[in-house]
């Protein structure tokens, strides 16, 4: 048995203990980007062998939350995806505006800067009153941070180019206000947003959503893991609900091809249709293109 080998077997029994011992479920995420995180872990803590930190993953709860941080990814930024920001302003929330009240949940929302820029763009269309968001993350340290709303000074630059791409209605600033090295977002952008730990992986629907974001986080989970979580968005959704996806993500499935029609096929935005209507849609294309069954 190589080297490799040896770590894959190591990962797999830390990651089954630290599923047992504290119910976070890592088991199922890609494992080439796991292992590569987990022997991050181990040299930062010392640890001569990712098996060597099983110990203190069952016996040491203030690992836990090292552990956790550690193992998600939670790099974001404001407005990140310009052109997908823009479908938003532009089409869903026109869209969304046939509903008279509207549920959004951000699921894996890091620390919030994707909440607090869709919750820009609500407001710069005169929509924000009518929605109720939530925002969920596995990792209660990211959580922290985005409740709090508070941004290194040297990501303003970046944010502020990406909300003029975006279509931004003002100035980024109006936002903000600057304090030691941070800039510190605008408490009424959270007044209508609820920050709340939920594990896509283990626990169940958030039910009647209009709006699901779900960016950037299937990439991190292997194909099981994927199905699973596809069809619990597709399961939070309301009739007529829209899912967005990261700009590398797909519905995959056929349980999920089943259930959404695209909405917009470059940022990977869709509509939950019953099947029949996702299957007269494949065959006729968007906006009534000819399809993969013309
Ligand atoms: C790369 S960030 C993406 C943040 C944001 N959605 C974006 O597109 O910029 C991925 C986020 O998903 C979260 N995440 C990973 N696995 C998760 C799970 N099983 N349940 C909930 N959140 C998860 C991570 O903690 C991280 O904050």
């Amino acid at each position: 048995m190589d080297q490799t080998a040896i770590e894959n077997v190591e990962a797999g029994l830390f990651l089954e203990a630290l599923h047992q011992r504290h119910g976070y479920d890592f088991r199922n995420y890609s494992r080439a980007s796991m292992l590569r995180r987990l022997r991050r872990l181990a040299e930062k803590t010392g640890a001569p062998s990712l098996s060597a930190m099983i110990p203190s993953v069952l016996h040491d709860r203030a690992f836990l939350p090292e552990v956790v941080d550690a193992l998600s990814v939670n790099v974001s930024e404001m407005f990140r995806d310009p052109g997908f920001f823009r479908v938003l302003r532009e089409e869903v929330v026109p869209y969304l505006r046939t509903f008279p009240f509207v549920k959004i949940w951000h699921a894996g929302c890091s620390r919030g800067e994707e909440v607090y820029s869709l919750a820009i763009v609500l407001r710069e269309e005169g929509f924000y009153e009518r929605c109720t968001i939530f925002a969920t993350d596995l990792n209660p340290v990211v959580l922290e941070q985005a409740k709090a709303g508070i941004f290194p000074v040297e990501a303003v630059r970046l944010h502020t180019a990406n909300y003029q791409m975006a279509g931004g209605r003002a100035a980024f600033s109006d936002y903000y206000h600057a304090s030691y090295g941070s800039v510190i977002m605008d408490s009424s952008l959270r007044q209508n947003v609820t920050f709340a730990p939920h594990n896509l992986a283990t626990d169940g629907v958030f039910g009647e959503m209009h709006l699901v974001l779900c960016r950037n986080v299937l990439i991190y989970f292997d194909r099981t893991l994927q199905e699973r979580v596809l069809a619990l968005l597709a399961d939070s959704l309301t009739h007529g609900g829209i899912l967005a996806l990261g700009g590398k993500e797909s519905l995959g499935g056929q349980r999920a091809r089943d259930t959404f029609a695209e909405f917009d096929r470059k940022w990977r935005v869709y509509k939950k249709v019953d099947p029949a209507s996702a299957q007269a849609h494949r065959r006729a294309g968007p906006d009534g293109a000819p399809g993969e069954g013309a």
